[in-house]
């Protein structure tokens, strides 16, 4: 079993990454094998909108650090993918990282778009300042897990667990609460 964790997070103590370190160490503990890919790490040059990719299937800009996780995500089986909420939505570096990734995600067709990673699990991850319930009645880390959601629909990716956490600011230490939920969404991808 392989798992991919991308994490959206520019902050490497921040709660999304101690979240997807306990996934990381559940799924190492199951013998599964984990590659991280931390977006504020990667080189790579926003998309410039040309739409060239979705008849080529390549991008026309100088390789880059993009094609090896578009590589990652193709041999993964399960994608754990962790976002911060900044301004309701996902951080910008993760945008740009998906943005340029489109022609190996899903393909255009005449009628609707064929999703290119069918088969494949996601466990998706969100945190904001804003507190339970705000957080998802203003959408606020609900924003972000909706933008990873487009992303998983048309890639074919089934979502098998999300976990919101709200109040950062009030409660910013993980609660036992958080880490159970992280150790057992573990079991969903098993
Ligand atoms: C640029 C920026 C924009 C943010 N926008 C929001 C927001 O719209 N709503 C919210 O509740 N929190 C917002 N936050 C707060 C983060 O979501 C919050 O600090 C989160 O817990 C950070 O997670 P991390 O520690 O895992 O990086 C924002 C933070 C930054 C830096």
């Amino acid at each position: 079993m392989n798992i991919l964790i991308i994490n959206g997070s520019p902050r490497k103590k921040g709660l999304i990454s101690q979240m997807l370190g306990i996934m990381q160490e559940e799924a190492l503990s199951n013998n599964m094998t984990v590659e991280t890919v931390n977006i504020m790490d990667l080189e790579m040059k926003p998309c410039i909108g040309c739409m060239v990719c979705r008849t080529k299937e390549k991008c026309v800009l100088p390789e880059d650090d993009t094609l090896k996780v578009l590589e990652k995500l193709r041999w993964a089986d399960t994608i754990i993918m962790g976002a911060p909420c900044y301004w309701g939505n996902i951080p910008g570096q993760m945008k740009v990282l998906f943005d340029r990734l489109v022609y190996g995600m899903m393909r255009d067709t005449p009628r609707f778009p064929e999703p290119l990673m069918k088969g494949k699990k996601c466990i998706l991850v969100s945190t904001c300042t804003t507190p339970w319930p705000f957080n998802i009645w203003f959408k606020q880390s609900r924003g972000a897990i909706r933008a990873m959601r487009e992303i998983c629909r048309y890639a074919g990716f089934k979502i098998v667990k999300e976990i919101e956490r709200g109040g950062t600011v009030m409660k910013s230490q993980l609660t036992d609460k958080d880490r159970q939920k992280c150790i057992k969404a573990i079991d969903k991808v098993k």
